[in-house]
């Protein structure tokens, strides 16, 4: 009898194809070539991804025999669930699998713009010797707001408590018993914006939450406050946000995540006082391991009609 196909449509960790074992005829398709994605679908029985990948409701349809989608990854943003479900295709992802690199990225980015970190190293390795010019702040006693204190943020707000800051958070699902226990006080999104000197946001992506910081939120953040955009691209209006920095609204952006990746045009990455990195968040040996080993484990499972357990 001939072993099911996996299709692997994005380089995942080595440990990926180790878990998935010798059961399957595994094959590799680049997911962002769209006529081969689709080629290749049509006789695949499970298809693992990342970010890359869109698994919409053509790749579904071209996959009559898909029983399960896998991203490697938190996001399911670039998954038509609705599709795969009428489809009776399974979508499994591994949730927790990139948090920790998630938030350590997203503290990088916050010391990076506070200290000027990339700009001064460019400097420096471009022969010059600046040092006023690169004076920056501390974090010590400063204001940190977070949107969103899902896994994510709250992971976040434990490593800023070494360095002193007060951390504010919006988060119409959380409670205040769960924020105080995370180490932040909720608060009004309009309050978070105006009143922060660095604003992280560690939303999903969905139709509301899309441009949920646009012009106005913008205009409403002190000159001298950051904000960072570590989750995913879109939820800060990439035009406003540019236009921002340009016309010094706010002090500077440490942005991973794009609306469209790689950036079609460098209204962004031109910008001045960014930090720009090309969606790294998750993007560590650590987390890819995790990520791979946990959605092989639900391919097998799912592949064996076993039931797959939340991760
Ligand atoms: C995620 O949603 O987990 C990340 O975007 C994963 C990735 O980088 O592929």
């Amino acid at each position: 009898m001939p072993k099911p196909i996996v299709l692997i449509a994005e380089e995942l960790s080595p440990a990926t194809v180790d878990a998935l074992g010798t059961d399957f005829d595994i094959r590799d398709v680049d997911g962002t070539d769209r006529p081969a994605l689709l080629a290749a679908l049509a006789t695949a029985h499970a298809v693992l991804i990342r970010s890359a990948t869109h698994i919409d409701a053509e790749a579904i349809a071209a996959a009559p025999h898909l029983k399960v989608v896998a991203r490697a990854g938190v996001g399911l943003d670039n998954v038509d669930i609705a599709a795969a479900t009428t489809a009776g295709v399974m979508v499994v992802n591994a949730p927790t699998s990139n948090i920790i690199s998630a938030a350590e990225l997203t503290i990088g980015h916050i010391l990076s713009l506070a200290r000027h970190i990339p700009a001064a190293h460019a400097s420096l390795a471009a022969g010059e010797w600046k040092r006023s010019k690169f004076t920056g702040v501390e974090l010590y006693e400063k204001r940190v707001g977070i949107i969103g204190l899902g896994r994510i943020g709250a992971l976040i707000a434990a490593r800023l408590q070494a360095f002193g800051v007060e951390i504010v958070a919006y988060d119409p699902y959380v409670t205040e018993a769960r924020a105080l226990q995370i180490g932040a006080t909720l608060v009004p999104l309009d309050e978070l914006l105006s009143t922060s000197d660095f604003v992280t946001i560690h939303m999903p992506k969905t139709p509301e939450t899309t441009g949920m910081i646009g012009a106005a939120e913008l205009k409403s953040m002190k000159k001298t406050a950051f904000v960072i955009n570590v989750a995913r691209g879109g939820l800060i209006d990439e035009a406003a946000l540019a236009a921002a920095l340009r016309d010094g609204e706010i002090a500077g952006a440490g942005i991973d995540v794009f609306t469209s990746e790689p950036p079609t045009d460098d209204l962004l990455t031109s910008a001045p006082n960014i930090v720009v990195t090309p969606h790294l968040g998750a993007s560590t040996d650590e987390a890819q391991e995790r990520a791979g080993v946990s959605v092989a484990k639900s391919v097998r499972l799912a592949l064996d009609g076993e039931l797959v357990p939340d991760a």
